[in-house]
């Protein structure tokens, strides 16, 4: 038999034997868990030949080590052409042992160097086959190969994400029941860091409020009662927020700077159903004006909580019945340029039951009305502002991309750092939080089954351009800043959605030269086609584009969805400790009706209705719990994993970070020796992506 082998070798001899070889690189992730054993068989893929299948091994070396970088040699007979794909496959050693490769790149015989990104998780027996780092559009792709691997990277991925209903009108979500159960690819790096069950009690632990959760059903003695679970926390806003809750210019500071600073609008009329007159308010207006005069000169605005009307409060635990209400609040903007309140009807429908409040009403009578009002604004933070117009809408686009946008493709390469963990987390949270018995309903009034009936409203209202950051401002007559000069979220925002524009005018300029070019790709047709038609379900009202006509048109959609995934959910999210841990002023139940007669209403009547003190550290762990940013968080702009290998859209992200730290040192020097810096906005502050 050796002798065979002999004659084998005998067409090797001079010239082909000095065929030079390939030499691939091979970087392994560095989180948990990213290393393997199992062996890993290279192909590579040339426009003449395919190398052979190649067992990548190197002798008395345990390869694949979780962060290593390795490197091995791919012998060729001939030619192979230019290297179109590269295919990796894993064998079982021993186990299972799912691979996290970053990149792999090929140094070919004449000494050039191709780059192929990877970025994902090899699991079981699959194969995963990787196109060269150059970003092209369908119709950039000539030859049949390449045309073929697109085509069959999104079938695969159409048959893993799924669009599925969690409640009839909301936007779609993914199909799936359990964090397990999704694709390896978007789940967390490890299950315990978002175990929202470990981190709260953990939560607890740090607040050092155990010791209350026994005390259950019981309430404080009075507001003082309140501090006893504040002491351990040093938060600069909240203990400010403690110290001045009651009084008016904090309460009117929340509607623009606070953390759901959405709800305030310009008011043009006094609505029919709000009554308020001249006569009830004339204390508080400054300028010798009538009320209409102050209307007609731009000085007034309003809250209208509407949509809070007839949602159904939780009242399963008879021992504390649950209760909402759906307020209007009118402000006045005095002649420092500060918003006050100066009426509060606590329902939609005026009437004996219910009184406009006013400034000039007994102390506690205008307390419990502001704090109603707070408590109305806790629920429609929490469940529009943030839970759908930010992590569902994002869930939506992040579906939408995986289905319909291969990797190749540069819109997938510049928003998958956008969308990481997303879908995790609201997964993790249908599982824990907000399904029936999470720690959502354990406290909130509109636990089971209320914020389901929020969310519905809220949908028949949430159109597109609402996500356009200018536009939505503009549409709440909020746009001034001669007017409004203390509206920072305004000013800020607009910065950051500025910023991101420009950054995404460049990838966009980069790839699309011509209104035809987006017209003619069909997968980013396909992407908006799907976002419209199932994430949010067709729904006419909606207004979201079923195709995109120009370049404008498409810059102006990647930004939303860059923006609203980082910079707005950063906005609304990680204000919550500051706002909403001091109780009363964010109340997330209210255990008695809304008064409906003036002058009945003491201290004990207004801690009587506030959180009991189980509810209360229920809710305490929670707004710690998801203002926390992540180990290792990734901040806008940050795109370690280098899914683009051309240099124009690097330098475009250079400019990118320079011009978002510029934002920061500018967010930084208005924020100086403010009592109540304004810092949500902040880019060093805006992780990239919906993820607690
Ligand atoms: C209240 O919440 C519980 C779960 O905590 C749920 O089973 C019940 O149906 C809810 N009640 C209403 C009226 O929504
Ligand atoms: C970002 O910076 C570049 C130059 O450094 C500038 O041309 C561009 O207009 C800036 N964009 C924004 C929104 O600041
Ligand atoms: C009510 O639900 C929200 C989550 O959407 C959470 O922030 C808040 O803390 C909850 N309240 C309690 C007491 O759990
Ligand atoms: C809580 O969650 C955050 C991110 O969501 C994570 O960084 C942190 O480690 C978690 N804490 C615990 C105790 O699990
Ligand atoms: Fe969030």
């Amino acid at each position: 038999m050796s002798g065979s082998v002999v004659l084998f070798s005998v067409p090797m001899l001079p010239g082909v034997s000095t065929m030079p070889g390939y030499t691939v690189t091979v970087a392994t992730g560095s989180q948990w868990f990213a290393g393997t054993d199992d062996y890993i068989y290279m192909t590579l893929v040339g426009t003449e030949r395919s190398s052979e299948r190649t067992l990548l091994d190197k002798p008395l070396y345990n390869d694949f080590e979780r962060g290593a970088v390795d490197s091995y040699e791919i012998s060729v007979g001939e030619n192979l052409g230019d290297i179109e794909l590269v295919k990796i496959e894993k064998k079982k050693y021993w186990m299972h042992d799912d691979w996290y490769c970053k990149y792999i790149t090929v140094k070919t015989p004449s000494g050039d160097y191709l780059e192929f990104p990877c970025f994902r998780w090899i699991v079981d027996d699959k194969e995963v086959i990787l196109r060269d780092g150059r970003a092209r559009l369908p119709q950039d792709d000539k030859t049949r190969v390449a045309k073929q691997h697109r085509r069959k990277e999104l079938e695969m991925r159409q048959k893993t994400f799924r669009w599925k209903e969690w409640h009839p009108g909301f936007p779609m979500s993914i199909d799936a029941q359990t964090h397990k159960e999704l694709p390896r690819d978007i789940q967390f790096d490890s299950e315990k860091g978002v175990d929202f069950a470990l981190n709260y009690s953990k939560a607890i632990e740090n607040l050092c409020i155990n010791q209350f959760m026994h005390m259950f059903q019981s309430s404080w003695g009075d507001f003082a009662d309140f501090e006893r679970i504040f002491v351990r926390i040093k938060n600069t806003i909240s203990e400010y927020v403690m110290q001045h809750w009651k009084e008016d210019f904090m309460f009117g500071y929340q509607f623009l700077n606070g953390c759901n600073p959405v709800m305030i609008k310009k008011c043009t009329s006094i609505p029919s159903k709000f009554p308020v007159t001249h006569e009830m308010v004339s204390d508080c207006l400054e300028r010798d004006l009538t009320l209409e005069e102050e209307l007609k000169e731009g000085n007034l605005y309003i809250a209208d909580y509407e949509i809070m009307d007839e949602v159904t409060p939780n009242s399963t635990d008879p021992c504390t019945l649950q209760f909402l209400a759906a307020p209007i609040c009118l402000l006045y903007k005095n002649s420092q340029n500060k918003i006050m309140p100066i009426a509060i009807q606590l329902s939609q429908t005026p009437g004996e039951d219910s009184p406009i409040f006013l400034p000039s009403d007994d102390e506690y009578d205008w307390l419990l009305a502001k704090i109603w009002v707070r408590s109305a604004d806790f629920h429609v933070h929490q469940t529009v502002t943030h839970l759908l117009r930010t992590h569902l809408i994002s869930e939506v686009f992040g579906i939408a991309m995986y289905r319909q946008l291969p990797a190749v493709h540069p819109v997938y390469k510049l928003i998958v750092p956008h969308i990481r963990f997303t879908i995790a987390i609201n997964t993790k949270a249908r599982e824990q939080l907000i399904c029936e018995c999470g720690i959502f309903d354990k406290a909130n009034g509109t636990g089971g089954g209320g914020h389901v009936e929020l969310v519905q409203k809220a949908m028949k209202k949430f159109t597109y351009k609402s996500l356009c950051f200018p536009d939505g401002i503009k549409d709440r007559g909020m746009d001034s800043q001669k007017d409004l000069p203390y509206y920072f979220y305004r000013d800020d925002g607009i910065k950051v959605w500025d910023t991101v524009k420009s950054f995404v005018t460049d990838v966009v300029n980069i790839y699309y030269d011509s209104d035809e070019t987006v017209q003619k790709d069909e997968e980013i047709q396909a992407f908006v086609k799907d976002i419209c038609s199932f994430g949010m379900q067709d729904f006419d009202y909606c207004e979201f584009p079923k195709a995109l006509q120009t370049r404008e048109q498409l810059v102006e959609y990647l930004t939303v969805v860059i923006f609203t995934a980082s910079a707005q959910h950063a906005a609304i999210n990680f204000g919550q400790f500051d706002w909403c841990s001091w109780i009363p002023n964010a109340p997330p139940t209210m255990r008695k009706p809304p008064p409906t007669k003036k002058g009945e209403v003491d201290v004990k009547f207004i801690v009587e209705s506030l959180p009991d003190r189980g509810r209360s550290c229920w809710h305490l762990g929670a707004v710690w719990a998801l203002s926390q940013f992540q180990e290792n968080e990734l901040f806008l702009g940050m795109y370690p994993d280098e899914q683009f290998t051309e240099k124009s859209v690097k330098k475009a992200m250079e400019t990118f970070q320079k011009n978002l730290s510029e934002v920061s040192k500018s967010i930084k020097s208005r924020n100086e020796g403010k009592k109540l810096p304004y810092y949500y906005f902040s880019p060093d502050r805006i992780p990239n992506s919906v993820a607690v």
